[in-house]
């Protein structure tokens, strides 16, 4: 019994990788459920991926500006979006963005991850940067009523 203790002690403990592997894994896939988030972590989720924080004034300007195209995302969401919106093509009411008006804006990363590419490339004709999406966050947080 002690012999093979000792044989066995100063052996790596080979589970430990695989183990730490499969807690992030469930980390990362909690991450993708419905209602798992909250619009601040969201604004500290694009500011870490910009390494600068938002900015709410340039969120502002980015929403209400036309990026040479039709819309802006305020022709959708209003400006200040801080009321339902309306739908710029369909005139479908959208739920308001600002999350102090609406409680369940941005707390589900699917769907923010979804809807940001989506309508970046209708207004900017590509994806937003990290950086535009914590600046639009900022911008978002900052509005009250
Ligand atoms: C053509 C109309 C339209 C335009 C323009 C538009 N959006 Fe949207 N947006 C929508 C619709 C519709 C939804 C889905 C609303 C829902 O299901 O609650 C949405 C949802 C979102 C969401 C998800 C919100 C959440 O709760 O997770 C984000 C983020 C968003 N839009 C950002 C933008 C940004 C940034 C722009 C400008 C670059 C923009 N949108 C321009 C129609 C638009």
């Amino acid at each position: 019994m002690n012999a093979k203790l000792t044989w066995i002690k100063p052996r790596r403990p080979h589970w430990l990788p695989a183990a730490l592997l499969a807690a992030g894994l469930a980390a990362a896939a909690g991450t993708a459920r419905a209602g798992d988030t909250t619009a601040a972590r969201q604004l500290e989720r694009f500011s870490a991926q910009a390494g600068t924080p938002g900015q709410a004034e340039r969120g502002r300007i980015f929403f209400t500006s036309r990026h040479g195209g039709e819309w802006s995302c305020a022709s959708c969401h209003g400006n200040p979006p801080a009321s339902a919106g309306k739908h710029a093509g369909t005139g479908k009411s959208i739920a308001a963005l600002a999350p102090a008006i609406n409680p369940q804006a941005f707390t589900d990363t699917t769907k923010v991850d979804k809807w940001f590419r989506r309508n970046c490339k209708d207004v900017v004709q590509r994806e937003c940067t990290a950086t535009e999406k914590a600046d639009v966050l900022a911008y978002l947080l900052n509005l009250m009523r």
